[in-house]
């Protein structure tokens, strides 16, 4: 089965999926692996960290491919890491659910134009990698109809757990409807505090109740993480060496470990 195209989404705000999009590119990128990331967010973020623009003057991005204005094979950029290649996104985006509300196919548009990339006669990406925004939009419907797998990064606060419940009773609904095959490839704790208790219980409360779609790798609140994005390159890039790129480069680790063929006992 293909698992190819990852969505890394929660539809709670700030939790990390962005910097876990652009490190685990940078990550996946850094192995070997050619890399596309989607920045699917009005926001610009994915786009912006990793060094390019998201001012509106320009017309190659992900919204100009959602409103049929562009190919997606036309909108592709490539950034200054080997390996790993970007569609930007701007502000333009948050107008696309108005502006296709009379086209009852729209959910299924990102999930057409990415076969057309993954049917080309020579693989291009080994990963595509979409980041959403904090809501559960049309662009997040859009992304979890086109994913074969999902990643959710998860805060280790107070509240973190509530949210996912809509989050699962949202990926069960696109499952029975829409993208029968869609699984969740796994929940990454972020922004982990060791000297904070709650930290710790979100921790066990989420390795209790998810087992092991929970990974291994922690991701702990570092300051490296959120000065590097500013720079426009991933912390793996900026710090290799600070705890949140360890933990970064682990979950690379750990991410590849998922498609390992698994060894025969013999
Ligand atoms: N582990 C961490 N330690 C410290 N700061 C972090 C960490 N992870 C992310 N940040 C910072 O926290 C903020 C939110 O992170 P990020 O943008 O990755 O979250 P997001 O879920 O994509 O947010 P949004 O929902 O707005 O798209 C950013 O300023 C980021 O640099
Ligand atoms: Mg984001």
């Amino acid at each position: 089965m293909d698992r190819k195209i990852i969505s890394v989404i929660n539809q709670k705000g700030g939790v990390g999926k962005t910097t876990t999009v652009i490190n685990l590119a940078a990550g996946l990128s850094m192995k070997g692996k050619k890399i596309l990331v989607i920045d699917l967010d009005p926001q610009g973020n994915a786009t912006t960290g990793l060094g390019l623009s998201n001012m509106t003057s320009s017309d190659l991005t992900i919204y100009n491919v959602l409103n049929g204005n562009k190919k997606i094979s036309e909108v592709i950029q490539s950034t200054s890491f080997e390996n790993l290649h970007l569609i930007t996104s701007n502000v333009d985006l948050s107008g696309l659910e108005v502006e296709t509300a009379g086209d009852s196919r729209r959910a299924f548009k990102l999930k057409d134009e990415l076969t057309a990339i993954l049917n080309d006669s020579r693989p291009l990406y080994d990963y595509i990698i979409i980041d959403c925004p904090p809501s559960l939009s049309l662009l997040t419907i859009m992304a979890l109809v086109a994913s074969h797998a999902l990643v959710v990064p998860l805060q280790t606060e107070f509240f973190a757990l509530e949210g996912l419940t809509q989050l699962m009773k949202t990926i069960e609904r696109i499952k029975s409807n829409l993208n029968t095959t869609l699984e969740i490839r796994g929940i990454l704790l972020t922004m982990y505090d060791k000297r904070n208790k709650l930290s710790n219980e979100v921790e066990s409360e989420a390795r209790n109740y998810f087992k092991n779609k929970v990974y291994n790798t922690v991701v702990p609140r570092n300051v490296r993480l959120s000065e590097a994005p500013s720079h426009g390159v991933p912390v793996l890039i900026y710090d290799k060496v600070c705890p949140g790129s360890k933990a970064y480069f682990s979950f690379t680790e750990e991410f590849l470990n998922q498609d390992k063929p698994v060894e025969s006992a013999a």
